[in-house]
């Protein structure tokens, strides 16, 4: 059956583009997150995101006014009683992601999907805290979520094909190509992208290069868009380090032992972009680090 109805809890980078993409294609969405100050940027951010698809005549005015009209957001988790499929994208926290799952599980009607966007937590331990692992799975959007071509689908141990198969429906109806990935710390991509941000850092800090000869050195030589650094304060160094530290942990490897100056970087709150501060400044000033 058609996903008619999409929750999406989290509304962050992540989770407030996953949003839009939904209320773009026609679904019914109910954005929720227990800031609500996050709930009021989320919405500007759709509606200017959305407008800039109409500025490049990628979207009609009317499909931009429903699709704005489609989407609900609250702080109340149970206005996702009857959703269809869940998209999780709260912090990259283990223990904070199964208890939302696990509330999730108690909330949600029995023939809800739920995914979660996380960039490296397992899959089968989210499912470990519900009573329906064979309807959860990993959706791993790319920031942000209306740009980037790719959904990284993330099998648990227990997800059906079933359950594959609707999320990989819905991911291409959102016009995305699919990978699929065993459930294994930091899936496809962030497994390699996430040591090569470390290292850079550890460029960084061992004085190897200035961050801007590290950035364009990486994206000159290797013709990528954006260097490591940079790249590392567009997706925050909070989630950064969280999924070091999930890397480590999963594969016992010390090369995965997360940087220093990336830690101390978290600590002093310079979590990138969304800050103001990061590896570069952004014209802000950070916020104090809250205990
Ligand atoms: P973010 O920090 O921008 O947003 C997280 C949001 O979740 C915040 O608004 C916060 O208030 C909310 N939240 C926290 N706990 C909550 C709870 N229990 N219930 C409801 N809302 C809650 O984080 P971002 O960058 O959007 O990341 C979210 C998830 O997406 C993480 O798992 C991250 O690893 C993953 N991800 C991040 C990418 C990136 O480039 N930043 C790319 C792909 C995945």
């Amino acid at each position: 059956m058609e996903t008619k109805v999409m929750g999406v809890v989290g509304s962050g980078q992540m989770g407030s583009g996953i949003a839009q993409l939904a209320a773009v294609a026609g679904m019914d969405v109910w954005l929720v997150d227990t800031d609500s100050s996050a709930l009021n940027r989320a919405t500007k951010s759709i509606s200017n995101s959305i407008q800039r698809f109409v500025s490049k005549a990628q979207l009609s005015h009317e499909a931009s006014k429903n699709a704005m009209n489609r989407l609900r957001c609250t702080q109340d988790l149970e206005a996702l009683r009857d959703a269809d499929v869940i998209v999780e994208a709260i912090v990259e926290s283990e223990d904070v992601k199964k208890k939302l799952f696990s509330e999730l599980d108690r909330i949600t009607k029995a023939s809800a999907i739920l995914a979660s966007n996380t960039s490296s937590i397992s899959i089968t331990r989210l499912a470990s805290a519900t009573s329906r692992p064979h309807q959860v799975i990993g959706m791993h959007f790319f920031n942000p979520p209306p740009i980037m071509k790719l959904v990284e689908i993330v099998r648990g141990a227990d997800t059906s094909n079933d359950t594959f198969t609707k999320v990989k429906a819905l991911a291409e109806r959102f016009g995305k190509s699919v990978v699929c990935s065993q459930d294994f710390p930091g899936f496809i991509v962030n497994r390699i992208l996430m040591p090569m941000i470390n290292e850079a850092f550890f460029a960084l800090y061992t004085g190897v290069a200035a961050k801007e000869d590290i950035d364009t050195g990486m994206k000159l030589g290797l013709n990528q868009k954006m260097g490591p650094l940079e790249l590392a304060d567009f997706i925050g160094l909070d989630v950064c380090l969280s999924i070091m530290k999930v890397l480590h942990s999963g594969l016992g490897d010390p090369k995965c032992s997360p940087c220093p100056l990336l830690v101390q970087y978290v600590d002093a709150g310079r979590l990138g972009r969304k800050r103001g501060i990061g590896v570069y400044s952004y014209g802000k000033e950070p916020e104090p680090v809250k205990s």
